[in-house]
């Protein structure tokens, strides 16, 4: 069974470590992932509510683990003098092990839920568009919204938590300093 709840202090340590476990395998990163979590965690973009982790609960054997986390931070999107509040998926991340069995979904789906809640409207994101599209992400670039980097246009990405929530929205995504590689 997996249960989804917001990450506590006492989390950090694994969190760290399934992270990093995640990323190991994948070329396109720079396997600092886990440092900017802890980077972030310390920073004003940070919602608490929005670091989210999946336990896994063995029903038989009782065994218990930390297995996934994600995190959704503040950024906004530009556009001359103005400037529009959103979300981003800082990172997502299942441990190896636990891939595949659709823990990544869930915390995507209750990041959503939380996000709304709270009064978000979008999350934008880098990411592959298979993926993401399953949950609702579609190509930002349709949407008239931009990446400061150079990036492939199917991969830069955005969903609407409340309707229409970007259609008067354009412009450019600014991401926070938190996000510069050192
Ligand atoms: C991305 C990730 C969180 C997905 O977690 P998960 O629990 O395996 O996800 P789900 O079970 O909900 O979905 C699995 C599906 O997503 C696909 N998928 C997973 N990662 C993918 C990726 N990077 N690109 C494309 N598809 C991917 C799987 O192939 C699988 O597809 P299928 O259902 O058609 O077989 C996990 O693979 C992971 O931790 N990856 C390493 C870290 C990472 O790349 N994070 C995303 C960037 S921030």
């Amino acid at each position: 069974m997996i249960t989804l709840r917001q990450e506590e202090e006492k989390d950090y340590e694994k969190v760290f470590q399934i992270i990093e476990e995640a990323f190991i395998t994948r070329d396109k990163s720079n396997h600092q992932e886990q440092f900017l979590i802890e980077k972030l965690r310390k920073s004003d973009i940070f919602i608490p509510e929005l670091s989210i982790v999946a336990d896994y609960v063995n029903d038989e054997t009782g065994h218990q683990e930390l297995v996934g986390h994600i995190l959704f931070t503040k950024i906004t999107i530009e556009n001359g003098s103005d400037s529009f509040e959103s979300l981003a998926i800082a990172s997502v991340s299942v441990k190896p092990e636990y891939q595949k069995q659709g823990i990544g979904g869930h915390l995507i789906a209750f990041g959503h839920v939380i996000a709304e809640e709270m009064g978000y409207q979008s999350v934008i994101l880098i990411g592959h568009e298979n993926y993401y599209k399953k949950f609702g992400y579609k190509k930002a670039g349709d949407l008239g919204i931009n990446f400061p980097i150079d990036i492939p246009d199917e991969n830069g990405m955005a969903v609407e938590l409340t309707k229409d929530a970007l259609k008067n929205i354009k412009g450019t995504v600014k991401y926070p300093k938190e996000f510069e590689i050192d």
